[in-house]
């Protein structure tokens, strides 16, 4: 399969952007590239660390210099964005106005609570939140504000109870 437009997947922390990128990639022979890994070699340094040591608006800045690379080097098919990408910098309209195939991969508040309690700590934004309840608190008021961006997406999909084959599979069909 070649697909001519780049395939952008973007959504909240936990929704399986990578996961499911990657299983695209490896099973339709296309390129796959996944923007934290890009910011990660390109600064020697894991997010939690750029977090550290940089802080938040630096790291913003990167994502948003490392999407423009990427975007203009059309060297990838397939690229899964971080959780905050959509909503900085103007990120967005990059995504609307390339010719690009974006798509929301929804999952509901429980299961992203559920995902995310248990992989806190490699996400600099919810590693200090200590209980689940108030992890789902966070989660609910973030995603309120969040979705205004990732609604923009060209296509929304619902992956709450989906597996990563049958989310790419719907993936590909809809690019038919
Ligand atoms: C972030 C999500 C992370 C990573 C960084 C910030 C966010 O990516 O880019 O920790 O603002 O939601 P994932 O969505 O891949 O966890």
């Amino acid at each position: 399969m070649k697909h001519s437009n780049m395939i952008i997947l973007l959504g909240y922390m936990g929704s399986g952007k990578s996961s499911v990128g990657q299983f695209i990639g490896q099973n339709n022979n296309l390129s796959y590239c996944d923007l934290d890994d890009y910011i990660q070699e390109k600064e020697d340094m894991s997010i939690s660390e750029v977090f550290q040591t940089r802080g938040e608006i630096y790291f913003r800045t990167k994502e948003h210099q490392y999407l423009k690379e990427i975007l203009n080097d059309k060297t990838y098919d397939i690229l899964s964005l971080g959780g905050g990408t959509p909503c900085y910098a103007g990120n967005m309209d990059l995504i609307k106005n390339e010719n690009l195939d974006s798509f929301y991969l929804k999952v509901d508040l429980e299961k992203l609570t559920e995902r995310l309690f248990n992989q806190k700590n490699d996400r600099p934004l919810i590693t200090a939140i200590k209980s689940k309840a108030a992890l789902k608190d966070f989660i609910r008021k973030h995603l309120f504000e969040r979705e205004f961006y990732y609604r923009q997406a060209k296509h929304i999909i619902n992956v709450s109870n989906f597996s990563v084959d049958k989310i790419s599979g719907h993936i590909l069909n809809q690019l038919k």
